[in-house]
């Protein structure tokens, strides 16, 4: 099936098979029985084999690449660049590379919702001799991007961005050099951007991060072979020049999404006695903070490793067990390696007893949406108590979880996801709206949700 055809189907998709722009689902409280389940493939690591992929010379075989929209956006972009990409009956990807060329591509490109695919694009298009014009959605085209700009135009790129410092972006690339460069923010997507245009620039790039933040680019390019070094904070890259590398095609394994699984294992943390076990999933530390978290608030975790000592990234099964949840704090470190579950953690301190406080969270702010913001308002529209903080909010519960309003989702998926765990403990079915967004990343959600007990129309 080629890419194009996957993109069609995925926008389509709903339990109901209707088209679900701008539709809404009402999602009834109780219901969840929990146990065993798989989620599809991980986000992250799904946009950099695309990537990766794309410009090795031969062609991969991808086992588990996230069909959801954001990640297929990316992979036609590889597409206008030259490389090729199609998926056979079981969902197997393969891509066949550039060989590290990268060709202009006729017209902008539109990545649709996703930074990820955005940000790290852009590294790529800065490293090769063409001008490309990148954009995307409404979501997108208000998120900064003067995070890119900066290091890209310090290695020598020319990048165009609106007067608010947002996409439409046009990258005039090549001619690249090596920089040292010290993050302003803990940002992977950043970081990722700087890694990828390091290996088209002469010599060595480096990057110092002033928080780890997830670390799959780096796990990817050891894979292939790339000469990539790190060393506590800082992490360099040799160049290749404007030429490009020469990655091998490779098989790779994309593992289950822990950000995915969170919603399964969050719903069985807040019901004592109840369990979600997932299966291969990926279990990266840099991503699974959120066990702690439960941990700290009661629930039980246990973990299996299930991958080998050699493969890039560890994946396996999770357990988590529910309990009578108490109040947690998260903040400093920790906010990295749990950011895009930061929205269940607000859902599970509305369930909890006592104070859920998250500090140090203002990325949150420029998410799919200002995810503090939304999360304040569509919690207490559901009952809870909820005070907003700059870097992130204090929620006390327990709440009884009324639904006085309908629950706004501002087009972010993790947003209208998170609200649907909550609502299987509200007193009322929860209207949720604008769920097409869901599809960016989790396009099966609504069935699991209901395969997993829960009544979804
Ligand atoms: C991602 C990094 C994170 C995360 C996003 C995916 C990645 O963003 O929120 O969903 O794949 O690198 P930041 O690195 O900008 O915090």
């Amino acid at each position: 099936m080629a890419v194009s055809t996957a993109l069609k189907n995925k926008r389509r998709l709903d339990v109901n098979g209707m088209d679900v722009q701008m539709q809404t689902q009402i999602v009834h409280p109780g219901g969840f029985t929990g146990g065993v389940v798989r989620v599809p493939g991980d986000k992250s690591i799904s946009h950099r084999t695309a990537l990766l992929a794309g410009i090795s010379s031969g062609t991969s075989e991808i086992q588990g690449f996230l069909q959801a929209e954001d990640c297929l956006n990316t992979l036609k972009a590889m597409e206008a660049f030259g490389a090729r990409a199609w998926f056979d009956d079981d969902g197997v990807l393969s891509i066949q590379g550039t060989g590290g060329k990268m060709i202009e591509p006729v017209g902008p490109l539109d990545v649709g919702n996703s930074g990820t695919g955005m940000r790290l694009l852009a590294g790529l298009c800065a490293g090769a001799p063409i001008t490309v014009t990148l954009t995307g959605d409404e979501s997108l085209q208000s998120r900064p991007m003067r995070r890119i700009q900066e290091p890209l135009e310090l290695m020598g790129a020319k990048v165009e961005l609106t007067p608010e410092g947002t996409v439409p972006m046009t990258i005039h690339g090549g001619g690249l050099r090596g920089i040292e460069y010290r993050l302003p923010t803990a940002s992977a997507q950043v970081k990722s951007c700087c890694i990828l245009a390091g290996l088209y620039a002469e010599g060595r790039t480096t990057v110092r991060e002033p928080i780890p933040t997830r670390d799959h680019t780096e796990r990817m390019l050891r894979a292939v072979g790339a000469p990539i070094r790190v060393e506590g904070e800082y992490i360099s890259v040799e160049g290749f020049g404007q030429r490009g590398p020469r990655f091998m095609a490779r098989p790779y394994m994309v593992p289950g999404d822990f950000s995915s699984a969170a919603y399964w294992l969050a719903a069985a943390a807040a019901m004592p006695g109840v369990s979600v076990t997932v299966e291969s999933v990926g279990l990266n530390l840099r991503r699974t903070a959120l066990l702690d978290v439960l941990r700290r608030m009661g629930a039980k975790v246990e973990i299996v490793r299930t991958s080998a000592p050699t493969d890039p990234e560890v994946y396996g099964t999770v357990t988590v067990i529910g309990a009578d949840l108490t109040g947690t704090r998260v903040g400093g470190a920790e906010i990295p390696n749990l950011i895009d579950e930061l929205p269940l953690v607000a859902v599970l301190g509305a369930l909890a007893r006592g104070q859920t406080e998250i500090r140090d969270a203002e990325e949150l702010r420029v998410k799919e949406s200002d995810r503090v913001a939304v999360m304040v308002e569509n919690l207490r529209n559901l009952g809870a108590e909820v005070e907003e903080r700059p870097d992130g909010m204090v929620v006390t519960g327990p709440a009884r979880i009324t639904p006085a309003k309908s629950v706004r989702s501002y087009g972010d998926h993790r947003v209208a996801m998170s609200m649907s765990i909550l609502s299987i403990f509200a007193t009322e079915p929860v209207c949720i709206g604008n769920v097409a967004c869901v599809n960016t990343s989790y396009p099966e959600f609504w069935e699991q949700l209901s395969n997993l007990g829960v009544k979804v129309e």
